[in-house]
């Protein structure tokens, strides 16, 4: 049993991007481009995976995280040379090597398993990967012999005007066996145009050995685009965006205007979902079957059930249950916890609260920092004064209780059990379980005043000069 190793050279600056940033962290759909990268080189089949990282390696590293292994290149001297860093740390179980660059996002999983086959079929020391080009500009070239077998790549920069006609491209992506690799990398100089070591000289050194080397020339040369400037970034994450588009319809979703819906990579929604316009789904964001959502929606990072209806909301690290219904107006922000068949209706902010089975707050609501039970109605205009300008605090209602509206909740303060809250209350403490609370300034009302009122303002005018 042979074991792939996938390594990506990621160690360019990206001077094109004109940013802060390396190049491979910028995202494309909700994701680092290079992360597309690596998970297509995990779902083809590599065991391993090696970044090559230079540029900003300290950024790229607290971004992606420590699930794969790095390779830091330092200065950067040219793509052979990332790799002759990168070998070292390849497992020693792994005896075919994977090389891909980070900035090629579109590159897909059939192509990289094509490409994986047909070198384990010819029993290759090297298979590159190809495309067909009707613009070759900028790319290697592929130079054939007379029988057509590969004889080398060369640089762009280092190419005879003939060589420049070859519309046959080195996509930059290929297929390595490690054993015939580490004996020719170390032969690599830096004499050509660039001063650099080219990865791409060690295809002549293999079939100057007698090693097997060819091509396999990619079916969608689209797919191969290297991104190296923002308009380029946009075209990639268009491409992207539509893919995940296509593959959710493909599944049962319905999506009434693709054009204007955004869906991160990492999205998933059930089937029987619909979505109308104007709808993001962004980050970790997962749907249940047969919602309907939109228009106008901006979830990040939340988890919906099934059933549940969400119209003009935005909604954020929070989690849904069933059959609730969100909206229209409404803002979920993180740690907003609902069970099944809540309603959070129209101009309902609700931050960092759990919200029981069947409980409504319909409209007008400010609910942070709560713990409300099952079956409570939360009237129009409540609020929880959460924060009194230095701590946060906690507020309580228990299932079944009644708040009134317009009712200002001063936490900390429990709700009991099944008690009713007067209608513009203020309450500063605790409810007892089915109690009335009223927190409010008893009504008095004055008989006939306002008739007086109004004689006596009357009087005045008739009094007053014309
Ligand atoms: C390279 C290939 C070229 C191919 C093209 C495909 C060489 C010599 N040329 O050219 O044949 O058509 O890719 O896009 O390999 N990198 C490092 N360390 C370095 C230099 C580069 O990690 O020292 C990384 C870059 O971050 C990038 C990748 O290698 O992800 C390719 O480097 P780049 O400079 O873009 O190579 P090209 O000139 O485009
Ligand atoms: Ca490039």
């Amino acid at each position: 049993m042979t074991s792939i190793a996938a390594v990506i050279l990621s160690a360019g600056k990206g001077t094109r991007m004109k940013s802060a940033r390396p190049k491979v962290l910028h995202q494309a759909c909700g994701k680092p481009m290079v992360s597309y990268v690596i998970d297509a080189a995990r779902n083809s089949g590599a065991k391993q995976v090696i970044l090559v990282v230079g540029h900003g390696c300290e950024m790229v590293r607290e971004e992606l995280g420590e699930n794969f292994d790095y390779a830091v290149q330092e200065p950067q001297l040219g793509t052979g040379h990332a790799l002759q860093i990168a070998l070292p740390a390849v497992d020693s179980s792994c005896d075919k090597l994977l090389v891909l660059c980070g900035d090629t996002p579109l590159l897909t999983v059939p192509t990289l398993v094509q490409l994986s086959s047909y070198f384990a079929k010819t029993n290759a020391a090297c298979t590159i990967l190809t495309a067909m080009m009707d613009i070759p500009k900028g790319y290697g070239r592929i130079v054939r012999d007379e029988a057509g077998n590969v004889k080398k790549i060369v640089e762009e920069k280092d190419a005879t005007a003939t060589e420049k006609d070859i519309r046959e491209i080195n996509t930059g992506a290929y297929f390595f066996d490690k054993k015939a690799l580490l004996s020719v990398i170390s032969n690599l100089t830096p004499n050509n145009a660039q001063g650099e070591y080219y990865l791409t000289d060690a295809i002549a050194f293999l079939i100057d050995k007698g090693h097997v080397v060819n091509a396999y020339v990619a079916p969608d040369a689209r797919e191969i685009m290297g991104v190296n400037d923002r308009i380029q970034l946009s075209y990639a994450a268009k491409v992207l965006r539509w893919r995940k588009l296509l593959a959710l319809m493909a599944s049962g979703v319905t999506i009434i205007d693709p054009d204007s819906t955004y869906i991160d990579e990492d999205v998933s929604v059930g089937p029987d979902t619909i979505i109308e316009p104007q709808t993001f789904l962004r980050g970790v964001t997962s749907l249940g079957d047969n919602c309907h959502i939109g228009p106008d929606c901006d979830i990040t990072d939340t988890k919906i059930g099934d059933h549940c209806r969400v119209n003009r909301a935005v909604l954020w690290g929070s989690q849904i249950g069933s059959n609730c219904t969100i909206g229209p107006f409404a803002y979920l922000r993180p740690g907003s916890v609902l069970a099944d068949k809540v309603k959070v209706g129209d101009f309902v902010e609700l931050k960092k609260s759990t919200v029981g089975a069947g409980s409504k707050i319909p409209h007008l609501a400010y609910v942070g920092d709560a713990e409300i039970g099952s079956g409570v109605n939360v009237g129009c205009g409540t609020i929880t004064c959460n924060y009194d300008g230095f701590a946060k605090y906690p507020t309580i209602i228990e299932d079944g209780a009644f708040i009134g509206s317009n009712t200002n909740l001063v936490a900390p303060v429990k709700i009991g059990k099944n008690s009713i809250v007067a209608a513009g209350s203020t309450i500063t403490s605790e409810v007892p379980e089915d109690a009335l609370a009223l927190g409010r300034a008893r009504q008095v009302n004055k008989e006939g005043w306002a008739a007086q009122k109004r004689k006596m303002e009357a009087e005045k005018k008739k009094d007053q000069p014309k």
